[in-house]
């Protein structure tokens, strides 16, 4: 064990296992339990079962499950060290011991030559942008007023008008014309290659962890050509997979408890200007899987900013309904009747006027309804009535009573309708379909009851109250012969070692002392553990229940001692397989009778 075990299970202890999930997937309530979207299997359904009180997590279908530090390590792809770190800090969690730990860079070798060329490229743009040819650059970023510390910081730079010799520069360094071409720099022609981004100013896209990964290349004023021109898509860059600044914002955003959300990097630094760091933009696209998951993972308050145009409008509302189907907490910056960006705003306007107008936020179904009534006439009866038809989905989609009575409320207001007759609107409207798949959940879902038999079912119920306390351990060691299923007795040989050690049985502790353990077969024992705390029904534990359970324990297995034959096609089969054999078995016994 590379790490310390008291320290592990101190962080277990201390995590809110709903938090945790909840940082990276959306998760609803039912009943005693949360439910997700399993992202370790094509969900379709939310399969994933959390359990804030035994602070394990199960997924019903694929059967991945585990702790909260199991499952970051999992989503992340973290090493054990990494998720358990992750885990304290989304807890607010403090301990020095944490504090050693770092985080181990996989190096993927892919990218090795690509990113040290495009290292090397960008202090070329930057030392440019500081030669007597960059000079039209560094007129161009004054005139936009981006000074020294904002250039340096976000690494801006000028591409000379001689691309060919651009790329000479990197082949003199060393780096290889398929690398160069590789990193979407080199442009073809007539045999000669040059730099795609001669004679602009530079903006460098990073990565998530600040790596230069590509670039925007703008044109220097108004001119025909196009403004930005950016790095076509490489192995290392993808732009909708980019939401620029995000490497700085991610660690910003926890402290201010909200992330900007805008349509471009001139925009990220004008917030800059004005102190506010957390802020990203997407890269002009439309929001990707990838930016909702980089979204979500942030864990705050999304706070969409994008242009105050008609089609900028439709995007907001577009953007936000997605966000909030994706459990993000979304409000918008009521943009409607301005046409400037923030970067326009602050430039013309200055620094008082850009925080106000960033403060402004409404919920997204306010500005939706700003957005209708801005846009569609409100006189007839027939107009009204398709205001209620239009936020039928929307008001379906709101999960706080509270809200939903206010937005009936507004919503009566504006129409004249009254508040009963929109709540009968909506009794009788049709459910959307995501929320269709959360009510069709079965939430007391078994699968394992439908193939198992008595014997299976009753070894189940012994084991799972050996897991809650010890006198059912005690019993199992005293009455019975071993459990038939090979899972469950080594399971049980596991409690049996826990229990001379432990007098209390804490779910999370029996767990990560397995998890922890170096004993063959512990993901799946693990997977079993967690299934079976999952489940509800079990009765109360008492001598009546344990001397029942022997009983049927003893008959079941004399009754599969009968015959051989059985016993022998049982060999090597999988409890499924064991399963249908027997049912099979019956059901003939049955026929013969
Ligand atoms: P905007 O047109 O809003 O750019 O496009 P901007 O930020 O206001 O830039 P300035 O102030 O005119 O210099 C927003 C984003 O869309 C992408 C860029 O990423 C930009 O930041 N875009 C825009 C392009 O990729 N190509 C273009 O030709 C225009
Ligand atoms: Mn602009």
């Amino acid at each position: 064990m590379a790490f310390e075990e008291g320290l592990y299970n101190e962080v277990l202890k201390r995590a809110d296992i709903v938090k945790v999930v909840s940082a990276y997937l959306p998760v609803v309530r039912k009943g005693k339990d949360y439910l997700a979207k399993c992202p370790f299997h094509d969900d379709t359904n939310p399969s994933m079962h959390v359990s804030p009180q035994l602070k394990i997590f199960k997924c019903f279908v694929c059967g991945t499950s585990g702790n909260s530090i199991s499952f970051v390590k999992k989503y992340a792809k973290m090493s054990a060290m990494e998720a358990m770190k992750k885990v304290a800090e989304i807890s607010d969690f403090h301990d020095p011991r944490l504090e050693g730990i770092t985080k181990v860079k996989v190096v993927d070798p892919k990218r090795v030559p690509l990113v040290k060329c495009l290292h090397d490229l960008t202090v070329y743009y930057q030392y440019a942008l500081n030669s007597p040819e960059g000079k039209v650059g560094l007129e161009y970023f004054t005139n936009r007023y981006l000074d020294a510390g904002i250039r340096n910081k976000f690494r801006l730079g000028y591409a000379y008008k001689d691309g060919k010799a651009t790329c000479d520069f990197l082949l003199s360094k060393g780096h290889s014309l398929k690398t160069i071409e590789d990193v979407g720099i080199a442009l073809a022609i007539n045999n000669a290659y040059y730099d795609r981004n001669q004679g602009r100013v530079i903006f460098p896209i990073f990565d998530n962890e600040g790596e230069v990964v590509g670039y925007s290349a703008r044109r220097l004023g108004d001119g025909s050509e196009a403004k930005y021109v950016n790095s076509p898509d490489t192995y290392l860059f993808h732009k909708s997979n980019i939401l620029y600044n995000y490497h700085n914002a991610k660690e910003k955003a926890h402290i201010a408890g909200y992330v900007y959300v805008l349509e471009g990097f001139m925009d990220v630094f004008a917030l800059y200007r004005i102190g506010i760091e957390a802020a990203v933009a997407t890269m002009g696209t439309t929001l990707s899987d990838e930016h909702i998951r980089l979204l979500r993972a942030l864990n705050v308050e999304v706070r969409l900013c994008l242009d105050g145009d008609l089609p900028g409008q439709k995007a907001s509302m577009t953007m936000a309904d997605l966000l909030i189907k994706n459990g993000i907490n979304v409000r918008i910056v009521d943009n409607q009747n301005n046409r400037k960006d923030p970067d326009e705003i602050l430039n013309t306007e200055g620094d008082v006027a850009l925080n106000a107008y960033l403060n402004k936020l409404i919920s997204y179904v306010d500005f939706t309804l700003n957005f209708y009534l801005n846009t569609n006439p409100l006189q007839t009866t027939e107009q009204k009535t398709q205001l209620i038809q239009e936020f039928v989905p929307i008001l379906l989609g709101i999960r706080l009573q509270l809200e939903l009575d206010s937005y009936i409320g507004k919503l009566s207001k504006i129409t004249g309708y009254t508040s009963e007759a929109i709540r009968n609107i909506l009794k009788t409207a049709k459910v959307r379909p995501e929320i269709r798949d959360y009510r069709s959940m079965i939430i007391d879902y078994h699968p394992e009851r439908k193939i198992l038999r008595r014997l299976n079912l009753a070894e189940r119920e012994l084991l799972y109250q050996m897991l809650q306390n010890k006198q059912a351990v005690g019993f199992y060691e005293g009455n019975i012969d071993g459990f038939y299923d090979s899972t469950y007795r080594v399971i049980a040989n596991f409690v049996i070692e826990y229990a001379r050690t432990h007098d209390n049985f804490v779910p999370v502790d029996i767990i990560s002392s397995l998890e922890n353990s170096d004993i063959d077969g512990k993901e799946m024992m693990v997977n079993q553990i967690t299934e079976l705390y999952m489940e509800r029904n079990h009765p109360k534990c008492d001598q009546k229940l344990l001397d029942n359970l022997q009983q049927v324990i003893k008959e079941e297995k004399e009754r599969i001692f009968e015959n051989d034959l059985l016993e022998q096609s049982l060999q090597n089969k999988s409890q499924l397989d064991q399963a249908r054999i027997l049912a099979e078995y019956n059901r003939r016994k049955v026929r013969k009778k």
